[in-house]
């Protein structure tokens, strides 16, 4: 018989409710009312920012929180659900969005501070509203000082589902909060026979490594895109740049599963002791089905040299993370026109990893080093461009607006790497 298990987050800290704030405001300031759609919402969600105390592996630790909790509320809806989202913010003195990281909401949605709409300051609220028409594992945080606001815990999950939740179905967002790791290990039987679906998402600034043992299983998905053709994998390892999602499927045999992260077990059905240190890693770019690239011509190449550098341009000097030479806010906007299809070659000429993302658009990558990518087409909106690396992504221009484009080890993008796409 198969055991069907509601979606839980896998987590974390002790809640603690927050209490209720002054009757909020409509943040001001800048109004960009764009791209708000007008059809009714049929999922709806409340999320208060405020600064908790949460509890994790014991310990009472300082957050910024949503409704108390970190991670904040994971927000689950189903494909053709109209999402609305009322951000609030208690008492967050340097602002709060929300950014829907990875799914492509129109320009107004999309939760950039001082170019999508203005930080919403303590006191005051903001209504996000999208259509869910992209279904897949996804998340949201706070674009507002996002370094700082990421790492203390503003962040959640998002899913969307095609349909009712069939067998296991569990999210694992990773997370450092304080030094502490999150989410707590887990331990749950699941009967033989039943179908797992495990949504592994990495809301750190690093890469972390996740390692399934016990069984066999494929990846569905990366970045909420079905992979093509996906095989079976034994004792592989996935890496999962900062800010990316990967969908692991597998039936759930008679014996224990477990999941390490980084060599600790986050979620098991029961005792497994392997070692999976020694595992090869998955390399997406040779995995699946290839398909035929939906273009043939590119009407339009940047590149993007990722690198350090001196910046001399404010008020202080500081050793800046760099795009072509120059850090934020002087990084030239890249502009397009609609409908073009857009190539970006990313070089990185530091000795860090940069993980990519832009905003807004999911990027199909065409090749890394040179090589062409040959297994299941990716369309990702997160990636690890390694030192030395170059990757060749391209996208259609299909998303009207000012969209943000940075690395997403957000010290970095604090740091100056980030710069801005645009439509002409
Ligand atoms: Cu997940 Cu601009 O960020
Ligand atoms: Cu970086």
């Amino acid at each position: 018989m198969a055991l069907v298990v509601a979606v839980a987050a896998l987590l974390t800290g002790t809640g603690l409710t927050a209490a209720p704030g002054a009757a909020p405001r409509m943040a001001h300031g800048h109004g960009y009312p764009a791209d708000r759609i007008a059809d009714e919402p049929t999922r709806r969600f409340t999320l208060t920012a405020a600064t908790a105390t949460v509890r994790v592996s014991g310990r009472d630790v300082a957050a910024w929180a949503f409704n108390g909790q970190v991670p904040g509320p994971e927000l689950t809806a189903t494909v053709g659900d109209v999402v609305q989202v009322t951000l609030r913010n208690q008492d967050i003195g340097r602002g709060v969005t929300l950014h829907w990281h990875g799914y492509d909401v129109p320009n107004g949605q999309d939760g950039v501070p001082g170019v999508t709409q203005a930080a919403v300051l303590p006191g005051e609220e903001f209504d996000y509203r999208f259509r869910a028409d992209q279904a897949g594992t996804y998340w949201y945080h706070t674009h507002s000082v996002s370094d700082v606001g990421v790492r203390m815990g503003l962040y959640g999950v998002l899913v969307v589902r095609p349909g009712p939740v069939t067998g296991l179905d569990v999210t694992v967002p990773v997370h450092t909060l304080a030094g502490l790791a999150l989410p707590a290990p887990r331990t749950e039987p699941v009967a033989a026979g039943t179908p797992v679906r495990m949504r592994l998402i990495n809301t750190d600034s690093t890469t972390h490594r996740y390692a399934l043992a016990g069984t066999a299983f494929r990846v569905a998905a990366i970045d909420g895109s079905d992979l093509r053709g996906p095989t079976s994998l034994v004792d592989t390892a996935v890496l999962i740049p900062a800010g990316g999602r990967y969908d692991l499927v597998f039936e759930a045999p008679a014996t224990p599963v477990a999941l390490l992260v980084d060599g600790r077990a986050v979620f098991s059905t029961g005792p497994v002791s392997t070692a999976t240190g020694g595992w090869p890693v998955l390399d997406p770019l040779r995995y699946g089905a290839a398909a035929a690239a939906p273009w043939s011509r590119y009407d339009r190449t940047f590149t993007l040299v990722l690198d350090r550098g001196l910046d001399l341009r404010g008020l202080l000097p500081r050793y800046a993370h760099t795009v072509n030479g120059a850090a934020a806010p002087d990084i030239p906007s890249q502009v397009v026109h609609r409908n073009e299809v857009v190539r970006f070659r990313i070089v990185n000429r530091s000795q860090v990893v940069h993980p990519w993302h832009l905003h807004g658009h999911h990027v199909l990558v065409l090749s890394r080093d040179g090589e062409p990518a040959t297994g299941s087409p990716l369309w990702l909106d997160s990636f690890d461009v390694r030192p030395g690396e170059v990757w060749v992504v391209a996208f259609r221009a299909d998303n009207p607006g000012v969209w943000a484009n940075h690395c997403h080890n957000l010290a970095h993008a604090d740091a100056g790497m980030t710069l801005h796409l645009m439509y002409s």
